[in-house]
């Protein structure tokens, strides 16, 4: 469906580039090295990117269409993170994108042309947009682009991210996963994902995240790997609410204390290579109640923590499966 409309559009635009009488163009928008499959040799006019709303309505560039994939081929062609990003994102796109949506420009473009600004299609030209999939591996960012509203998942995997900011996801109401395994990032606002209720999997692999923000209790699936974080960087009983946490993976950190309490429904518990010292025997079991069993918790990795797990042979009673580390 969303392909199906792109194709229209990208028709349109071209259309609407060979008709209109070209500008002085000043700046070429940069081209990737990478063959693109259809519109390569044509030669489009040159404008310059621009998407104010001050320029009478003329916020298309019609040189970004020299970019844009043959939506008919896609599949076997479609290649994650060979496009580069537009020379610079401007400031405002979101107050933009807003304002397209509640007056619409003095020459008023083509209904459809409305409609996928409004689903933040500047964001689509940078990044592969597949029904509500939002793919933007390796393209250079350095922040959250504006999303377009109906984005479910979001891989912004390989970027140069360093901030996570409250706005960032904020009118985004529908999310279920967001992977932004390897960027910079180090600072994220503590309500950059506290609101989104639909969140199942928050992936923050290989940051530099010294502290983990407020959670959704909608998540199933949270992996901190490889980070810098610290059990002083966690809210005191940061898990407790999770009550759908089924994955927990913060190993490779630097962690002195297993965070408790762990939901009931966690499966997975991954603390590997940090610096846990030591276990509280109400850690993983309720040390009064010798009937509690943790029927869930099966994968727990302790291994490359300076723990002697033999020290603590009343803490795993309840467990289906002792945990992996060193039993000296
Ligand atoms: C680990 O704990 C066990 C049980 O108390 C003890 O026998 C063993 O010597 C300890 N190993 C080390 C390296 O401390």
């Amino acid at each position: 469906m969303q392909s199906a409309t792109l194709l229209g559009f990208t028709t349109l635009a071209l259309a609407l580039a060979t008709a209109t009488s070209p500008q002085e163009g000043k700046k070429k928008i940069e081209k990737p090295g990478a063959a693109l499959p259809t519109y390569d040799n044509l030669d489009l006019p040159n404008y310059d990117f621009d998407l104010s709303l001050d320029s009478e309505g003329e916020f298309f560039d019609p040189s970004l269409y020299e970019e844009l994939y043959d939506y008919n081929d896609l599949a076997p062609k479609i290649e994650v993170g060979t496009l580069a990003p537009p020379t610079k994102q401007p400031e405002g796109t979101r107050a933009m994108l807003t304002d397209a949506s509640r007056k619409p420009p003095p020459t008023s473009p083509p209904d459809l042309l409305r409609s996928i600004i409004k689903q933040g299609l500047p964001t689509c030209l940078v990044c592969v947009c597949l029904s509500t999939s939002v793919y933007c591996d390796d393209a250079d960012l350095d922040q959250i682009p504006p999303l377009p509203l109906e984005t479910t998942y979001l891989y912004a995997r390989f970027n140069r991210i360093r901030h996570i900011r409250a706005s960032d996801f904020a009118r985004l109401k529908k999310l279920k996963r967001i992977d932004l395994t390897s960027n910079d990032i180090s600072c994220v606002d503590d309500d950059a994902f506290r609101q989104l209720s639909t969140l199942q999997e928050l992936i923050l692999a290989e940051n530099r995240l010294p502290a983990l923000p407020a959670l959704p209790s909608s998540l199933v699936r949270l992996d901190a790997r490889f980070n810098r974080l610290q059990s002083s960087g966690l809210h005191p009983e940061a898990f407790r609410k999770l009550k759908k946490l089924q994955f927990l993976h913060l190993s490779d950190n630097k962690l002195d204390a297993i965070p408790v309490p762990l939901p009931e429904g966690l499966r997975s518990l991954h603390l590997q290579n940090n610096n846990i010292q030591t276990i509280h025997k109400d850690t993983f079991c309720e040390s009064q109640d010798h009937s509690h069993v943790r029927q869930a918790l099966e994968d727990i990795r302790l291994d490359g923590n300076p723990v002697n797990l033999s020290l603590f042979p009343d803490a795993y009673f309840c467990l289906p499966r002792i945990p992996t580390g060193r039993f000296d």
